[in-house]
């Protein structure tokens, strides 16, 4: 167990997720054996959130701003510790109406929501932005989602699709990366990072990415952390890599 949190806050993290209603989630993120995925996903979630939140305190200020995009059951441990040991404000955003009404239900007392509505309306700007496991989200992206996860069949692929979807996703990227103000701080997946550093090289922006890279216990995609706008400084332990080289093109 970490414990650089506090233990107030850990033992809010807990509550939550006391107080979730598992079999109204699981309904949500699985067709079938949605009971059977949380008694899994429960536990590592709740112990590698609390350590990822850890690993997030030392890297944000004190009483700034975050945007959540996508954000879910992983993501408690890190809304509670922005919100209750830095002082932050946070916007949290997810597309499914049934989620929010049910993560919603586990947080009285808490100072913060999701909201459903997509997250590149959200007004105001951030010097953190969390988006983790959307880019590739195969409900709303599936044919980039598949060709994302090696899932891709060469017979029924249809580039077509995967295009129009490839449009959507930059355009998300540059909703949200717009409301970052610089030097500022990216979440993202090991999967994603590909679509920020597109975004920061069209308009020759520094970012490091951090060498080291944390397990997500819900979705599974590896979670890294990027500095944008500030080559001198560093992004966790290790050190961070400034990226010199353009993203691979299509
Ligand atoms: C695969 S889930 C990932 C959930 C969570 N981040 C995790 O890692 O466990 C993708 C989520 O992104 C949300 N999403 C996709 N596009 C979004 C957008 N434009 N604004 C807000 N949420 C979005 C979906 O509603 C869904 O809840």
């Amino acid at each position: 167990m970490n414990h650089r949190l506090k233990a107030a806050t850990r033992q809010a993290i807990a509550h939550i997720f006391a107080r979730l209603d598992y079999p109204a989630l699981g309904r949500i993120y699985c067709h079938d054996g949605g009971e059977a995925f949380w008694r899994a996903k429960r536990g590592p979630s709740q112990r590698w959130g609390i350590k990822l939140a850890g690993v997030l305190q030392r890297l944000l200020p004190r009483d700034g701003r975050s945007l959540y995009v996508g954000a879910g059951v992983a993501e408690i441990p890190m809304l509670t510790m922005e919100t209750l040991e830095l002082g932050r404000e946070v916007a949290v955003f997810n597309l499914r109406a049934e989620e929010v009404r049910v993560l919603n239900q586990a947080l009285q007392g808490l100072p913060f929501r999701f909201v459903n509505r997509d997250a590149g309306a959200a007004p105001g700007r951030v010097d953190h932005l969390w988006i983790v496991s959307v880019l590739n989200d195969p409900e709303r992206f599936p044919n980039l989602s598949a060709l994302s996860y090696g899932r891709a069949l060469p017979l029924t692929f249809d580039p077509a699709r995967f295009s129009v979807e490839r449009r959507l996703v930059r355009h998300l990227v540059d909703r949200c990366l717009r409301k970052l103000t610089l030097p500022g701080l990216v979440t993202t997946s090991t999967e994603e990072v590909m679509w920020i550093a597109e975004w920061c090289h069209k308009r020759r922006i520094p970012y490091q990415v951090s060498k080291r890279d944390y397990p997500a216990a819900v979705v599974g995609d590896p979670i890294c952390f990027l500095r944008l706008g500030d080559p001198r400084r560093n992004v966790g332990k290790s050190e961070g890599r400034t990226s010199t080289r353009p993203p691979r093109q299509e």
